[in-house]
């Protein structure tokens, strides 16, 4: 059983195949937390809530209720009762009072999981997880609470969420609700979070932990590239492989809040959810309010592990796409090759070079619809422009299928431009306050997802070019963050909705286009990687990862992606060098070895390569069919952190058999007068013996055991020059 009631103790035990995660009702009312770690019995939580101690609990103590709920580990605090620290909930009635006393009623023990209604989450049957429904209610106001746990046994994981529900007689105002909780007591935490910013996505920072609170936070109503839906707490001593991690993500696409706050105590609260700026539900009697999911994790290995467990996760219980253990077809995308100049003449020549090299889908990016010469004008106006593609999309489409090539089209959905067909039609559907200018960011304005009827009308648009020509890819995009928040279609009462709504809306459409267009392989962006995160990963099966392709600085970018997210969800792509953002000049090899560590495919004008570049695009085609199945399946593990020492990476990762592994070494800066580097390797048999190739051939294969391979390690050469680098094949030889 993963899900343990313990009557005596009047306690839960929530146990995955490593870790027990505590829940104690005390009172017989409030919800406390016990316990997060390596497996306990069930018996032994209750004695962790140091009850004996004072400030009481109010059953002993009626005149201490505020020191025992100011210091007291609760499940789902609440505020304005005299917890002080974060709080997980608020609620607002039309009087104008601040506050709720939620009181545990009863427990539900379900196998499988709920789904969330409109909401992404992760999904499993009755033999993957279990869940635990604590329902609990606010007498005065009449509002219920159900805290939703379920415990992915084999998987390692617990997903955390909320369902608030109205039954009482007037209106209240949901002004905060989160999804995850965590209280422990410190241990000299360190907090791990991806920061970073456009071109610079997800770079992994680690910062001491002190009194007060640190968080990472969005409310650009986008997760954003800036900060990420992911904290974890770790011990001071933790490395890849060893050390305590507690980490949290949130399946959530919009703003968010992940917070980590020390108190007086040394108690550490961690908390996620939805951002409570720009946020306000108003709840009538009746109405249901369902929290996004919070995805938390414990390893006692390190990040490693951690990582490890998140990828299993969200391979076998989040992505839904038949994509997902697909190989996907190594696509070219004209963007970088073109911009917005471009005519059906030029992509069809990409494309017939693309295919000759073995190339197997040609994307068309922005700028083939409506008058988009440029980016200011014409996003909403989802009509082909006949003037740049003669004869129009199908025509188009067929004429790239004859080659023996699919073909993919980039759209962005949730814009519109001041200069376009759809802003004169329908000024209203526009995100705005009225009377004030609004904000503009790359020259376009965000459309009123909230709104029902913008989201039937926009969806129809694009779904419409999907009926009517052989598309079989589409790149999602949405370059830029929500203000000058207002909707006309909501009553001023609901104004605090509209952030939650409008990422309804998206997720509707998301929805629909999959159910719609089942074979349609989807690819999320976000100038980049604005909007990596759990919550697109359930619609679409990869993201693409950052604007910025250049290898080098691609390496802090996917090792902090993939701190979290499968290696098959990384969209990344060979470019042109010099690299358009960076200048930056590196060997075709190098960018080939790093983007087959993501979805792989080209960015950049093929007709333009070098008869010696073809040759290497035919070679890197080939290395994918090889390998593809080990990095996109396989368990990944970091090796070496170009960011930490500054001069060089590896990384590999290793067919869950481990019978086959890739190996990827990248020489970022050479040294002068160097010997060669011993590199450990991670997951094989220490009893097997291994042959390891470079897969260009140039260096002699080599045979080691297991155990050398890991707990020596192996041996690579320097190279004259920067940013050399080089694959090895690992293949199991005998065991
Ligand atoms: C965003 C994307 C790019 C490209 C452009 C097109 O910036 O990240 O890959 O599609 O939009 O305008």
């Amino acid at each position: 059983m993963s899900i343990i009631y313990d009557k005596i103790g009047n306690t839960f035990a929530l146990n995955t195949c490593e870790t027990t995660y505590g829940v104690a009702i005390v009172d017989n009312r409030y919800v406390a937390h016990g316990y997060y770690g390596k497996r306990i019995p069930a018996e032994d939580i209750r004695c962790l809530l140091r009850e004996e101690e004072a400030p009481f609990t109010p059953g002993k103590n009626k005149r201490e209720t505020g020191g025992f709920l100011d210091s007291m580990w609760m499940e789902f605090p609440e505020s304005g009762m005299g917890d002080f620290r974060e709080s997980a909930f608020c609620l607002r009635t039309e009087s104008g009072y601040r506050a709720s006393e939620l009181e545990y009623d009863r427990f539900e023990i379900v196998q499988g999981k709920p789904r969330l209604l409109g909401l992404p989450a992760t999904w499993g049957n009755e033999e993957d997880c279990t869940t635990l429904k604590l329902y609990c209610q606010d007498r005065l106001t009449g509002v219920r609470v159900c805290l939703l746990y379920t415990v992915f046994e084999d998987v390692d994981a617990i997903t955390r969420s909320v369902i608030v529900e109205n039954h009482g007689k007037e209106g209240v105002y949901l002004e905060k609700a989160y999804s995850g909780c965590l209280d422990m007591e410190d241990r000299n935490f360190q907090v791990v979070s991806l920061m970073g910013a456009w071109a610079r996505e997800r770079y992994i920072q680690r910062l001491p932990l002190g009194y007060g609170r640190q968080r990472a936070a969005s409310f650009r109503g986008e997760s954003s590239h800036q900060e990420h839906p992911f904290m974890a707490l770790v011990t001071p001593e933790t490395t890849e492989d060893t050390g305590e991690v507690y980490a949290m993500n949130f399946v959530y696409s919009g703003n968010f809040i992940a917070q980590a706050e020390k108190d007086q105590f040394d108690s550490v609260r961690m908390v996620m959810g939805l951002h409570p700026d720009e946020f306000c539900w108003k709840l009538e009697p009746g109405d249901t309010f369902t929290a996004p999911e919070v995805v938390m994790v414990y390893s006692d290995q390190g990040f490693g592990k951690m990582t490890r467990l998140f990828h299993r996760l969200y391979r076998n219980h989040l992505i839904r796409s038949p994509y997902l253990h697909k190989e996907r077809p190594i696509l070219i995308n004209n963007w970088e090759a073109t911009y917005f100049q471009f005519d059906e003449k030029k992509l069809l020549d990409i494309a017939r070079e693309s295919r000759k090299l073995g190339i197997e889908m040609m994307v068309m990016d922005d700028g083939w619809f409506g008058k988009r010469d440029t980016d200011e004008s014409s996003l909403g106006d989802w009509q082909v422009n006949e003037g740049k593609l003669k004869g129009g999309l199908k025509k188009l489409a067929e004429q790239v299928n004859d080659m023996g090539m699919k073909f993919g089209i980039w759209f962005e959905p949730e814009m519109v431009s001041p200069d376009s067909d759809l802003y004169r039609a329908h000024p209203d559907w526009a995100i705005q306050i009225p009377g004030r200018d609004i904000t503009q960011v790359r020259q376009q304005y965000v459309l009123d997802l909230s709104r029902q009827e913008v989201v039937d009308g926009v969806y129809e648009m694009v779904a419409e070019i999907l009926r009517n020509a052989p598309i079989a890819y589409v790149k999602w995009d949405m370059n830029r963050p929500l203000c000058t928040l207002g909707s006309l279609g909501l009553p001023p009462e609901r104004m605090g909705e509209l952030s939650h709504r409008y990422m309804l809306g998206v997720y509707q459409m998301q929805e629909r286009l999959t159910e719609e267009f089942p074979d349609l392989l989807l690819e999320n962006c976000s100038s980049g990687g604005g909007r990596f995160d759990p919550g697109m990963l359930y619609y679409s099966p990869q993201i693409w990862c950052s604007d910025d392709t250049d290898a080098v600085e691609r390496l802090a970018i996917q090792e902090g992606t993939a701190m979290v997210y499968p290696l098959s969800t990384m969209g990344a792509h060979v470019s042109a060098c010099p690299n358009h953002i960076l200048g930056r000049v590196t060997p075709f090899e190098t960018r080939g070895y790093v983007a087959l560590a993501g979805t792989f495919g080209y960015e950049l004008d093929i007709t333009k390569l070098s008869e010696e570049e073809k040759e290497m695009v035919k070679e890197q085609v080939r290395l994918y069919h090889r390998y593809h199945k080990v990095i996109a399946d396989g368990e990944y593990y970091r090796l070496d952190s170009y960011r930490e020492n500054e001069r060089y990476d590896s990384w590999m990762t290793v067919s869950q058999d481990r019978k086959e592994a890739v190996l990827v070494y990248v020489q970022v800066l050479a040294e002068a007068n160097k010997k060669s580097r011993c590199i450990r390797l991670k997951g094989l048999d220490e009893k097997a013996m291994y042959e390891v190739k470079d897969v260009t051939g140039r260096e002699k294969a080599v045979c080691r055991s297991g155990a050398a391979l890991m707990n020596a390690g192996f041996r690579i050469l320097p190279e004259a020059g920067d940013f050399r680098s080089i694959m090895y094949e690992i293949r199991m030889k005998t065991v």
